[in-house]
């Protein structure tokens, strides 16, 4: 390909599955201080950009939790809904997996089920009008906030399965709580027919991957890129399959990379994504955050080509993305022959 615009505009137009994207984590500093305006919330401007640009894990979680006390109602979750529909389709994403942290919205007392049809209505609305993607949607729970608020998250997704909602996750702090702690969670979402995800092996250990897989059932990992640290780890996630959901942006800005790495200094380029794709283990590319991580799906997918990753070797990340999706059959092959048509010229 002639030049590094050339490659972000054939990556912009190919058709793009994201399995890892925070529906919260797309609320951008505009949408926010517009927020803080309409419930009388006097926000100066400087300590907007100082909250949206901080590094570290610590840092990231409270500006999620800063950043979504702005989501108060229904319609707040809708004008993110449209906000987040429009970059995905601007970014060429024909597929999402968005997670919604229902654990914030338990915490916050409001109305799960009422913030849901919201966001469920304007994402539908686009898709059927052809001005979005397809969408379906994770119900994730929070770890330090314990097994409790967890199992009702379990059965708020179980009542939502035939709109959309395909998935049981957990997200948050990864060294606060054991996974043990939520296998009854886990069992009766695999019971009621829902896929599980993990985010384990980000800030934590190879041991949390490895319980997220043998307590917990988990079918994709959210991070996952401690395995580097532990080579038979690598080749039983490569062996059974088990898919990692590697957000790069997202690494770096969270201090996470510099953790698995054990190095202070480092930058996208010394991200594992190459080795652990090289060594056979399935992943996929998404943003996470990618309000907050000031990131979007494209410049992944070119960070990964900086990485040192192929063209080709970026095609097969995005097929496999649709592949490792919970996309039923029939659907994943409607959207997987759009791929065809789709090669560098
Ligand atoms: N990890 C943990 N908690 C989170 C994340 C994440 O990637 N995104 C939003 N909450
Ligand atoms: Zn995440």
């Amino acid at each position: 390909m002639a030049s590094d615009s050339d490659l972000k505009s054939f990556l912009r137009k190919l058709p793009k599955a994201e399995l890892h994207l925070h529906l919260e984590g797309a609320l951008c500093s505009h949408r926010v201080a517009e927020l803080a305006k309409k419930y009388g919330v006097e926000l100066a401007h400087a300590e907007i950009h100082q909250r949206y640009n901080t590094r570290g894990f610590a840092q990231f979680l409270e500006l999620y939790k800063w950043a979504t006390s702005f989501l108060r109602e229904p319609d707040d979750y809708a004008h993110l809904a449209e906000d987040t529909c429009s970059n995905l389709r601007e970014q060429g994403v024909v597929y999402a997996e968005i997670t919604l942290s229902i654990g914030v919205m338990l915490l916050r007392k409001q109305d799960v089920r009422a913030n849901f049809r919201a966001i469920h209505d304007v994402f539908e609305e686009k898709f059927r009008a052809a001005q979005g993607p397809r969408i379906q949607f994770v119900f994730d729970a929070i770890r330090q906030f314990g097994q409790a608020p967890a199992k009702e998250i379990v059965e708020l997704a179980a009542e939502h399965r035939t709109s959309g909602v395909v998935a049981f996750g957990l997200g948050g702090d990864e060294l606060s709580l054991p996974l043990a702690d939520f296998q009854p969670a886990y069992e009766r979402a695999a019971s009621a027919g829902l896929h599980l995800l993990v985010h384990a092996g980000e800030t934590g250990g190879p041991d949390q991957i490895r319980d997220a897989i043998d307590l917990l059932g988990a079918e994709r990992i959210g991070h996952g890129i401690a395995a580097i640290r532990d080579p038979t780890l690598m080749t039983r996630l490569s062996q059974r399959k088990t898919p990692l959901e590697i957000c790069p942006t997202s690494n770096l800005r969270t201090n996470a990379l510099n953790i698995q790495l054990n190095a202070t200094d480092v930058s996208l380029i010394d991200h594992p994504l190459p080795k652990l794709f090289r060594a056979g283990i399935p992943i996929s590319l998404s943003t996470d955050d990618p309000a907050m991580f000031h990131t979007n799906l494209v410049d992944e997918y070119f960070h990964a080509h900086q990485m040192g990753l192929s063209l080709d070797e970026l095609l097969q990340i995005n097929r496999a993305a649709f592949e490792q999706s919970f996309l039923s059959p029939e659907q994943r092959a409607i959207l997987l022959a759009q791929l065809k048509n789709y090669r560098p010229s």
